[in-house]
């Protein structure tokens, strides 16, 4: 198989032959991620894990089984002899959209899978878990072995961010607004710091993964781009921003609007940002500690593209390529307001750092410009797992960086996300770009 993942071959101590050593990294990774899908779920009753309240949003169960019958389909069936099934019709049920591999049950239908229980796919988890564990008890695991693992441990991650999305959004739609954690408010300035722009010299930049260390292959081949002079925002665009965007009447005013963003905007009636409610003492947003104060310094969050795009414009700047995120990006630490911090929310910017751009990882995944292409020379990789990112490469906007919900770890400078550029469930928003003055 062409390898749809690289990852570091220093986490792989070479063997005799053509066989490696396993380190203990990759086992315990494998096992946290279990582990940390199953805390996600905790606060979570039967039926919350059943329901799914629209055609993006899949149940909690499905979510659970799914990168179960991942591991099961691409890992123990293929490598652990004698492996049998939990049960047939799992692959049925829990296939997302691999044509390789089968029929499945519609997306849109998802939440009709009243069966098997959540009790049943948690036998499930523990039946594949067993036997992911006596598969990697042998020390002597193949490369390519290795490479599947690092992918179903990927893999199991964008669904741990997708669950708490999808959850957001069941909670959203009940009349009980029900918080999936309590929490006390954290305390919040009343109102951003000031933007800070941040100049980038143009010229021929090396751009996408430089195949060491694990990156997907829509990340790939590394290549030349040519990059115009561009400043960034130091920060992400916040509430309070977006709350005089609104009031300068940014949602009625169709000079802001791409055709067919305007277009959503009239068929939908939106005038804020979704979860957004207003009641009589103000804007009100639901989110995973239940229905909060919108609170102004934090950055604006579930906002689609089209909004994200009409903001800029309104505001007189632009979004920022995918290209331009990543030159900001690559010297930069890996650090943020991620899952690892378990805040569950878009957090104000520290307004102690400055000179660098801030919240590039965590808090919001950021809107860009560009649309989701593959890069000179890609080619998707044979068999099945070649269905994971390059059949989605039309209509879709690259997103850049991380939010609140992506586990630690699981992005980088070169990491490419990608939604429809009407969805605006995930933890979206947006950072400002310019030209050079
Ligand atoms: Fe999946």
């Amino acid at each position: 198989m062409a390898s749809l993942a690289h990852f570091e071959r220093t986490s792989v101590s070479h063997g005799p032959g053509e066989a490696h050593c396993a380190d203990g990294n990759l086992n315990a990774r494998l096992f946290d991620t279990r582990r940390v899908s199953l805390e996600l779920a905790g606060p979570l009753s039967p039926e919350d894990m059943t329901v799914q309240p629209m055609e993006d949003a899949s149940p909690t169960k499905w979510h659970l089984a799914h990168v179960t019958w991942f591991f099961e389909t691409f890992v123990l069936a293929k490598y652990a002899r004698g492996y049998v099934p939990f049960d047939e019709a799992f692959s049925f049920c829990f296939n997302s959209y691999y044509e390789a591999v089968g029929p499945r049950q519609p997306r849109t239908h998802r939440g009709l899978l009243t069966r098997p229980s959540a009790e049943r796919v948690m036998a499930y988890r523990a039946h594949v878990d067993d036997a992911l564990a006596a598969l990697l008890s042998d020390h002597i695991i193949d490369p390519d072995l290795a490479t599947l693992i690092e992918i179903g441990i990927n893999h199991e991650q964008q669904h741990q961010e997708l669950l708490l999305t999808d959850i957001l959004a069941l909670f959203a739609a009940s009349p009980l607004r029900p918080a999936y954690r309590e929490a006390a408010p954290p305390q919040m300035p009343a109102a951003p710091d000031p933007i800070r722009w941040i100049s980038y010299a143009g010229g021929i930049h090396q751009i996408g993964h430089s195949e060491s260390g694990f990156s997907w292959d829509n990340e790939r081949p590394r290549h030349d781009a040519l990059i115009h002079p561009f400043r960034l925002a130091d920060r992400l665009v916040t509430n309070f921003e977006w709350l005089e965007f609104m009031a300068d009447g940014g949602y009625r005013t169709p000079s802001l609007w791409l055709a067919d963003g305007w277009n959503l905007v009239n068929r939908e009636q939106w005038n804020s940002p979704l979860y957004w409610e207003q009641q009589s003492s103000g804007w009100h947003e639901m989110t995973l500690e239940g229905l909060t104060p919108v609170r102004p310094a934090t950055p604006v969050c579930h906002v689609s593209y089209y909004e994200a795009d009409a903001y800029a414009r309104w505001a007189g700047k632009r979004l920022p390529t995918e290209f331009e995120w990543e030159i900001a990006a690559e010297e930069l630490p890996v650090t943020g307001n991620t899952l690892a911090t378990r805040s569950l929310r878009p957090l104000p910017a520290n307004d102690e750092l400055t000179g660098t751009p801030r919240q590039m990882f965590g808090d919001v995944w950021e809107w860009t410009q560009s649309a989701y292409l593959p890069y000179p020379h890609y080619r998707s990789p044979a068999g099945a797992l070649g269905e994971y990112n390059g059949k989605f490469m039309v209509s879709q906007q690259v997103l850049r960086g991380a939010s609140c919900a992506t586990p630690d770890g699981h992005s980088r400078a070169t990491y490419r996300n990608f939604f429809y550029p009407h969805q605006r469930w995930q933890f979206m928003g947006l950072r400002l770009a310019a030209e050079m003055l």
